[in-house]
């Protein structure tokens, strides 16, 4: 019932017989786009002058009032999503703190002490988005989750509707069988045996690198569960200087500390130099540390580097170290399936990261662990409150006790949602990504391709390694509000735009746009 099966689902049976009803009244509406326009609310409007929220549901005849409420929350937010994707419209309408914080055009932050009218409310809502950045717009190229996927965006609505907790079965039936699929799913594109595989989604690429960490340090040590770090060695852990700063977080959570991390030399592309890697295990030794872990980023933040992962693992094997991947970015078919093959034999962990290029609405992120079990032994703690034994279900789908939160947000709908309504490969590969993911993930490559070729063929951009072009070009960018681009120093190099592509909504044309800004802005400085 819940399998990702080999065709794309029907999305549209299942909102068969749900149209939204029309209201009789007719008093004003507030259905306005955020530029003045009157938009199509079905041509009905209601008024929500005098209702207030104690008048929705479950309010005694709260239904009418509730529905038309809703209804034109969705016109407000339809009104956003074909904005966000309209060129002609900015990415952004820019104010400094200090204005917002004032107040403008009568959207205020500040809380007042009675309530809202629901006009007031949906005013708010649409100024919320007003003054927002559409990250869904074709020329926003800042990092990092960008894009508005409708079958995502459907998945987060109704996952706030159902507003349950993933930690049992027993009040997330559906979506926790649902988060069994999918991970089932990763582990065989990963090319784990079907014996192995655990996992669990979390809030973020951050905690999924956490989550290795800490798993590393149990399976190693178990006693450090019980009795903290005082009955184990003094621990350190590699990851490349080229890596995520989320390790060098997770040691600092866990009590490893910061300064135990070991940050690995790169060669000038971005990928850690394994021959260091080894001699700084060996250094470490020496100076009485215990090695424990390393981390190999497949797609590093700044330069989208892939570590050698082969290498590393030889290494990480040599000395008996966790190894973990961190996948930020996906890349294409055929290095997808020697990455794949590598992460399957060898690692330990694998932090994968759907609200990056995958689009899925944040957050949606999962640590991914060969071994099965050790997720639930190494956070178990058989609250009797949730986890009763004596349940009169299966209670090994009362998952909760895998995570290291209680209350777990249910991350995994939007997910299945959109792998479903995914076109599906032809090719009967046992690695086989989804056609549908591939294709997304391909168009941003190939728009890095061009961004590449085209600046290789202009002439009015130039290598800086001086001043501070960069911030300022984005300021006024930023003020102006057609495009949205990142930038930062590293290593010896000065501020440099670091541009990010893993928008579906982008096309070449919004590269010739960017760069012809980025020229025209910079030629006013
Ligand atoms: C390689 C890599 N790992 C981890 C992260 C952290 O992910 P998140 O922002 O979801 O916590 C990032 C974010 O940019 C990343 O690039």
């Amino acid at each position: 019932m819940f399998d990702l099966e080999e065709s794309p689902g029907n999305i549209m049976d299942m909102t068969e017989g749900n149209s939204l009803h029309k209201s009789k009244h007719d008093t004003g509406s507030v259905g306005n786009t955020d530029d003045g326009q009157k938009y199509d609310s079905g041509g009905v409007s209601y008024d929500f002058s005098c209702i207030y929220s104690k008048d929705l549901l479950p309010a005694e005849d709260g239904e009418e009032a509730t529905k038309h409420f809703l209804q034109e929350l969705v016109n407000i937010l339809m009104a956003h999503v074909s904005k966000s994707i309209k060129r002609s419209s900015k990415v952004l309408d820019f104010h400094h703190p200090h204005q917002l914080k004032e107040g403008l055009e009568g959207f205020n932050l500040e809380l007042s002490d009675q309530p809202e009218n629901l006009e007031q409310i949906l005013v708010d809502c649409r100024d919320t988005l007003k003054y927002g950045v559409k990250t869904g717009h074709p020329r926003f190229f800042n990092q990092l989750s960008t894009g508005l996927d409708i079958i995502g965006l459907a998945g987060e609505w109704l996952t706030s509707t159902a507003n349950t907790n993933m930690f049992t079965y027993e009040i997330s039936p559906v979506f926790v069988l649902m988060e069994e699929v999918v991970l089932r799913k990763m582990h065989t594109i990963i090319g784990w045996k079907e014996e192995d595989g655990d996992g669990i989604f979390c809030p973020g690429g951050s905690m999924s690198n956490l989550y290795s960490v800490l798993l590393a340090r149990f399976h190693l040590f178990p006693a450090v569960k019980t009795h903290g770090m005082s009955a184990i060695p003094h621990l350190a852990l590699f990851t490349s200087a080229h890596s995520h700063y989320s390790i060098k977080k997770a040691a600092a959570v866990l009590g490893i500390g910061s300064e135990n991390v070991v940050l690995i030399r790169c060669d000038e592309r971005g990928k850690m130099l394994p021959s260091e890697l080894n001699a700084r295990i060996n250094e470490a030794k020496i100076k009485g540390l215990v090695p424990f872990y390393v981390n190999a980023t497949a797609g590093t933040t700044v330069y989208g580097a892939f570590d050698p992962l082969n290498e590393i693992a030889d290494i990480s094997e040599h000395h008996g170290l966790w190894m973990h991947v961190d996948v930020g970015h996906l890349i294409n078919y055929n290095y997808h399936i020697s990455l794949m093959l590598s992460m399957a034999l060898k690692a330990h962990s694998v932090t994968w990261n759907p609200h990056k290029m995958m689009c899925v609405p944040l957050q949606c992120s999962a640590i991914l662990v060969k071994k099965k079990g050790l997720l639930q032994e190494c956070n178990q703690l058989c609250a009797e409150y949730l986890f009763q034994p004596d349940k009169h279900y299966d209670v090994s789908y009362d998952t909760g006790d895998k995570s290291i939160q209680c209350g777990r947000h249910v991350d995994i709908f939007k997910l299945w949602l959109m792998w479903k309504a995914k076109k599906k490969s032809q090719l009967a590969h046992p690695l086989q990504g989804s056609e549908g993911f591939e294709a997304q993930v391909n168009h941003c490559l190939e728009n890095s391709e061009y961004l590449y070729y085209k600046l290789k063929r202009r002439t009015d951009f130039q290598l800086v390694f001086k001043g501070k072009v960069a911030p300022k070009i984005k300021a006024k960018m930023m003020e102006e509000g057609f495009a949205m681009i990142s930038y930062q120093p590293l290593e010896d190099k000065v501020n440099f735009f670091r541009c990010v592509f893993s928008n579906p909504a982008t096309q070449r044309e919004d590269i010739d746009f960017l760069l012809d800004e980025i020229v025209r802005l910079g030629s006013e400085l």
